[in-house]
């Protein structure tokens, strides 16, 4: 038997986490796996119940469990919280040492007119995002805010930035072998190091390239040629933006999963997008990046491929099927399309 924390969060996060259990669920009926679920509390949920977003018992359960679901967290109602919700998953994301945040962009052909972009342009984008994600000026000290002013310091370790670039080129390999390191060595010293860095570790692997591009550019040709990506590698906050950005290609931020792995110990799957209380409660939001990270973890924690590809293809049939939820300009709701993607598997299992 596996065990799965499951940190649910708040606003939307416990919508699209019961609808990603039932796709769960469904899969272990259809292929015979023994996940066992272990919820916890996270986030703003966790500073109603214990008065700490990231209680001990939810950091110990995630430490034995052999991966971690987690949704989303944070809302308007802990704004002035002593501690915001935000720490929470901070804190996990250091205290597991998850270094290296997997966002895969890809654009179905069945989805490709619903982007905001032209469809020529988006058609065909195909790239990962590789963003470090436990270093930079989210962690940096000393950090201060009084009323005259406020610093934050942006750190990175020459071995912080070696690790998640072997990370990147290890990725590449297995893609189109290019990878695109994104900077602002133009003005900043550690970007200067990260772009030194970057020139060691491509001596290592050959057989890909590396090219590098300074992040304001970046940020453009994102959304102008996104079909030139194959593998961007880039520092916690640039990542951050970019990766948001780059959900206009596929067309919703409600598309994207995410994996964040530490050398050794449990692996963490989440969407990228927030808690979006602007349509929590409703039934509205898209639950694709939530189960979307399930198959990244069926994939990455438990080498499953099988059981990812019918989850992935019931959720192809349906999108074809012009089944959508609001964000991408259709009227399904969370939980109808959650269901038409179960009854997707069952077909495709011969069920
Ligand atoms: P957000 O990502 O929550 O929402 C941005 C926009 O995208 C909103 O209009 C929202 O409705 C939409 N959206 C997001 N996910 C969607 C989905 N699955 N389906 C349909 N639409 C979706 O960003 P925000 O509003 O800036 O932040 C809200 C809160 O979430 C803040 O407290 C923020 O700190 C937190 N946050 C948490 C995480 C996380 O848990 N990993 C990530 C980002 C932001
Ligand atoms: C994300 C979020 C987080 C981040 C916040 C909620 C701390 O925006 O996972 O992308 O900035 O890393
Ligand atoms: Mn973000």
């Amino acid at each position: 038997m596996k065990n799965i924390a499951i940190l649910a969060g708040d606003g939307i996060g416990p919508e699209i986490m019961a609808q990603g259990l039932k796709v769960l669920d469904k899969a272990q009926e259809l292929f015979q796996l023994d996940f066992a679920y272990h919820p916890y509390v996270i986030g703003g949920a966790a500073i109603d119940e214990k008065g700490t977003p990231l209680p001990e018992e939810t950091l110990a359960g995630c430490r034995t469990s052999d991966a971690i679901l987690l949704a989303a967290i944070g809302g308007p109602k802990w704004d002035d919280a002593p501690e915001r919700p935000e720490q929470g998953l901070l804190a996990l994301r250091k205290a597991l040492a998850l270094y290296a945040n997997i966002r895969p962009i890809t654009v179905s052909r069945h989805t490709a007119h619903l982007s905001p972009l032209k469809e020529a342009i988006v058609v065909g984008s195909d790239f990962v995002v590789v963003r470090e994600l436990t270093g930079g000026i989210y962690f940096g000290e000393p950090r201060e805010l009084i009323d005259s002013q406020a610093v934050d310091t942006c750190v990175y370790r020459a071995e912080e930035i070696r690790r998640i670039m072997r990370k990147a080129f290890s990725i590449a390999r297995t893609r189109r072998k290019k990878v695109t390191s994104v900077d602002k060595s133009n003005v900043l010293a550690t970007s200067k190091l990260w772009r030194r860095i970057a020139e060691e570790v491509a001596l290592e692997f050959p057989d890909v390239t590396l090219e590098h591009q300074l992040v304001d550019s970046a940020a453009m040709v994102l959304i102008t040629k996104p079909t030139v990506f194959d593998v961007i590698v880039t520092e916690n906050m640039f990542g951050d933006i970019l990766s948001d950005e780059a959900s206009v290609i596929p067309g919703s931020l409600g598309l994207l999963p995410s994996a964040s792995h530490s050398e050794d110990g449990p692996s963490l799957y989440e969407p990228i997008h927030g808690s979006a209380p602007d349509i929590a409660g409703q039934d509205i939001a898209n639950p694709l990046s939530m189960i979307y990270s399930i198959t990244m973890m069926l994939r990455q924690s438990f080498s499953l491929h099988e059981a990812a590809d019918c989850i992935e293809a019931a959720c192809d049939s349906v999108m074809a099927q012009g089944i959508i939820t609001k964000d991408l300009g259709g009227t399904a709701a969370t939980s109808q399309f959650t269901e038409a993607v179960i009854q997707q598997m069952t077909l495709k299992r011969g069920g």
